[in-house]
Order: C-alpha cells, then structure tokens, then sequence
C-alpha cells in the first residue's frame, strides 16, 4: 500500500485511469477500448479488486459482473450509500469517462480507512461493467441488474462477432440463470453517488472546476434497416436500382434537420451504418444504421423519433424500397434527488466552489439507479468539453477538488428517509 504520505486523493484516482488507459486494460493497442466481458475489463476488475482491497474493502464481483468493493459502517449492517460509475469505454475513448467516478470512489474510502473513520452507513464501491453499450445493443447492463429492471431479453443479443450476451456472461464465469442476483433491496441502499467527467462544455466555460447535476436527459436507441435488392455496380443502369445507399443518405439529412430545429437540448446522431454486403462492386442490399435521440424530455424527444420516423418512410416509399425500424433502448429524463442534490452543492460550495447546477445531456448509471435509490451527480470539467474521444483530458486540481466535495458530501450525509 502506498505510504499515507503518497496518496493525494484525486490526484491518486487520475493517476490510475491513466495506468487503466492501456493494454491489458485495453483491447487495442495504441487506443483505449474496454468492452463488457473482454479479457481487458478482467484485467480492469483483477488490478482494481486489489485497489480496493488496500483501501480497506472487503470485494466481491456481483452477478452481472460488476465489482463492488464494501466498507462497512460504524455498526455491522448499515444501509449502504453506493459510490460508482462505469469502467466500460467507447471505442477509441477516453481515460476518465466512468472510470475516474470508480477510482474516486475508492480514493474517498481509502481516505476514511488511513484516517480509521467509519460512518454510521457502509460505503460500497461500484465498477459497473457496461454503461456505455459498446458491445452489446443495449447500454446500462449492469446498472439495471442492480436496480432489478433488467430486461432477460438482453441475454439474448448478440455482439457483432455472433456472441450472445448469455454466452458471454458464462464464458466470463458468471451463469447467466443467477443474473437476477446481483438486484439490490431498496431498504439496503440509502443513496447512490456518481462523479463523473462533465462531457461538455458548460464548466470550462464557466471557470468552474466542479459542478452538480440535476436531471440526465432521455434518450432512446433505434436501429434502422432499409431494404432494396443488392446488383452488379457495372452492370446495373442508375434507373434500374433499388439502392438503400441514397435513401439512407437522405434520411440521415432529414435526422439533422429535424433536430436541429427542435427544442428541449434535442440532439440526433447516426454513430454506425453499414451497408450490406459491403463491396466497391456491389450495390447494397441494405444500409443498416443507429440512431440515438436525447431531450431534456421524453415528450421532446419522442415527438423529434415520430417526425424522423415518418420522414423516414416517406423516403423509403418514395425510392420503391423497405424499411425496418427496430427500437432498441428507451431511457426517460432522470432529476437527480433534489434533497441529496442540495447536499452535495453544499459540499461544492464548502471547497471553495461556487455550486453550478446543470444538466446532463449524456447518459449515466445514475439515471438507473434512480429506479432503486435517491442519486446525487458530481461533474468534473473537461478540457474542451471533448469525450468519447482519447483526447478527453481532465485537471489534476479539479480531481483533487472532487475528492475534496466528496468528502465533505459523505461527513455531511443526511440520513432522513428523505436525504
Ligand atoms: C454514454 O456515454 C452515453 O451518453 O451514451
Ligand atoms: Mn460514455
Ligand atoms: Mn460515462
């Protein structure tokens, strides 16, 4: 274990995103991805089962293969205030987004352990698994077994090597009939705490090292196929086709457009298109693409995904050609806990920060967990406000500070049935 003396909390939690920002905690070479059930999220739990261990946890991996580190409280079986995030990336990510709010939950306990201080609540440290959706077509795997909303139909999904997710939690050692295990009893769970990279650009903006969220917007996932007939790229006259190219080209516009003029904070992004089979010489069969739609509402956005939708169809009948549009995720807006929020503005402020109050346009744990406890959301700024990208970039001092509201947030913690 690192001498007291060493260990600057925050500063320390950064430090080992970094170490985690390479192989074996990636699975490329060169960049960062770290995908559920991968031999580099073992890497990632077996490296940080240890740091637990010496931050004074006992550790176990749940059902759903999240790790979760415990310190318990003042007395045996307190209710237990939850500290986490996600230690799953995008492809080519960034160091910090999920896995700085893990490595900043075990800097708070390690802080209590050295200064032998218990709370009168146990502190669990959660690395959940899959937040981000990178292998699977579902995102929040992990959060939702622990809420208890997960769906058993994910079991059922394939990543894009065929590989079911039930295939996948057995090969990882984990049966997947003892899924519904990892769910947690509300009466157990007080509160659910996440620090996470703000992800955008209001804080930098605003000279602010740290800020509070109140709401995570809704988002949904759609998947869209549409349908024509695959030809010889030679052969075949221009108005003889029935191309999906073009009309997926338009239905992406319309997408830009519908959103661009909507309200609300509503955004539209196509991350991934295919087309079928995918040769220079051949014309497409079919163009397969996402689509992911946030508002700060769920009235917002679902109005933006009925107007893309009909567009959509409209287009496709237009060109003589098909379409399938598949709905693969649907997550409401999420206020964080108002009570808990004002907790922990006030920890803000007692670091010397004034308290910024914002929303987040990204998705979080925290907006699961929701369903099972009170959650309280600490952001961190980012350089740029840039993410999903490896040149995320988070400032020492703000870690420092973090681990600083944290603190402050869990000494202060009210335990009323309504904190
Ligand atoms: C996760 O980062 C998401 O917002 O999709
Ligand atoms: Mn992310
Ligand atoms: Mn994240």
């Amino acid at each position: 274990m690192a001498a007291a003396t060493d260990f600057i909390p925050g500063a320390r939690a950064l430090a080992r995103c970094d170490v985690m920002g390479v192989p074996p905690y990636s699975e490329v070479e060169g960049q960062l991805v770290r995908r559920f059930l991968t031999p580099a999220h073992r890497a990632a739990i077996d490296t940080l089962r240890g740091w637990m261990i010496e931050a004074g946890m006992s550790v176990r991996i749940d059902a759903a293969a999240n790790l979760i580190g415990r310190y318990e409280g003042a007395t045996p079986h307190a209710p237990t205030l939850m500290v986490g995030s996600h230690i799953d990336t995008v492809r080519n990510g960034g160091r910090y987004d999920g896995a700085l709010g893990v490595m900043l939950g075990v800097d708070l306990v390690e802080t209590l352990n050295v200064a032998e201080r218990r709370r009168p609540f146990a502190i669990e440290v959660i690395a959940f698994g899959d937040e981000e959706g990178s292998r699977f077509p579902a995102s929040m795997t992990c959060s939702r077994a622990v809420a208890g909303t997960l769906d058993p139909a994910v079991l059922a999904t394939h990543d894009a090597d065929g590989v079911s997710l039930a295939e996948a939690f057995a090969a990882f050692g984990l049966p997947t009939n003892d899924l519904a295990q990892a769910a947690r009893a509300p009466s157990d769970v007080i509160a659910f705490l996440e620090a996470h990279i703000e992800q955008g650009p209001v804080l930098e903006a605003a000279d602010l090292g740290l800020g509070v969220v109140i709401a995570i917007a809704a988002q949904k996932r759609l998947m869209v196929k549409i349908t024509g007939a695959a030809g010889h790229a030679g052969t075949t006259p221009m108005g003889l086709r029935r191309d999906p190219g073009p009309a997926a080209a338009e239905a992406i516009l319309a997408v830009e457009r519908i959103c661009a003029g909507g309200q609300d904070g509503l955004v539209g992004t196509v991350g991934r298109i295919a087309a079928l089979p995918g040769a220079f010489n051949v014309i497409p069969g079919a163009i397969e693409f996402s689509l992911d739609i946030r508002a700060a509402t769920s009235a917002a956005r679902d109005a933006a995904v009925v107007a893309i939708t009909s567009e959509i169809e409209a287009i496709v009948a237009r060109r003589g050609l098909d379409v399938a549009i598949e709905r693969m995720q649907d997550l409401a807006e999420s206020p964080c806990d108002p009570a808990l929020t004002d907790q922990l503005a006030a920890a803000v402020a007692a670091c010397g920060v004034t308290p910024r109050r914002l929303q987040s346009g990204a998705g979080h744990d925290a907006m699961i967990m929701a369903e099972l406890c009170p959650t309280a959301m600490l952001f961190l700024r980012c350089k740029g406000g840039v993410s999903h990208n490896p040149a995320e970039s988070v400032r020492e001092d703000d870690c420092i500070l973090a681990a600083r509201a944290m603190l402050a947030f869990i000494d202060a913690l009210d335990l009323s049935p309504t904190a």
